[in-house]
């Protein structure tokens, strides 16, 4: 089934120069971009997207993060894409993501997991609506 999901390269993974690494592996996967911005988020935007994380310990830590620097955000269009491209930047702590994902190959701490990628259909639909309320391409 065709879906749209969306991706965050965070600010250590454009700080590192890794949009095209990260943008290129996605396409390989004949992945298409249907939507992309370089962007310094608001506070708000960020806060908004983690919103079901209010309460957690964490969730200062990775607003404060998202808003550190430039982040790129992508809207990424194909058959299964949620899952895909789940599957494909691996397990949320590098730690545990599997050799071959962007996490397991490019990343090494959970603060520092260079990407977001929505976990269901409903969360994509909503954070894209966030980061893409002019709709995609
Ligand atoms: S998940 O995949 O949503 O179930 O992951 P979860 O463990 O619930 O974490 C939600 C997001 O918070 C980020 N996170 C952290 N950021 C900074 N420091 C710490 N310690 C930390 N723990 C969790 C985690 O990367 C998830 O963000 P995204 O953007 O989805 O990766």
């Amino acid at each position: 089934m065709e879906e749209t999901t969306l991706v965050l390269i965070k600010p250590g993974g454009v700080g590192r120069n890794l949009i095209g690494e990260i943008t290129r592996r996605i396409e390989a996967r004949q992945l298409r971009v249907s939507g992309l911005k370089l962007v310094r988020a608001e506070r708000g935007t960020v806060e908004q997207h983690y919103d079901e994380h209010r309460e957690r310990p964490f969730f200062k830590d990775v607003c404060d993060y998202l808003t550190s620097g430039p982040i790129v955000a992508m809207a990424v269009t194909g058959t299964n894409a949620v899952k895909a491209i789940r599957t494909m930047m691996g397990a949320t702590n590098p730690l545990e993501a599997t050799p071959g994902t962007v996490r397991g190959d490019l990343a090494l701490t959970i603060d520092d997991n260079l990407t977001h990628s929505s976990s269901d259909p409903e969360a994509a639909a909503r954070e894209l609506a966030l980061w893409f309320p002019e709709g995609t391409v």
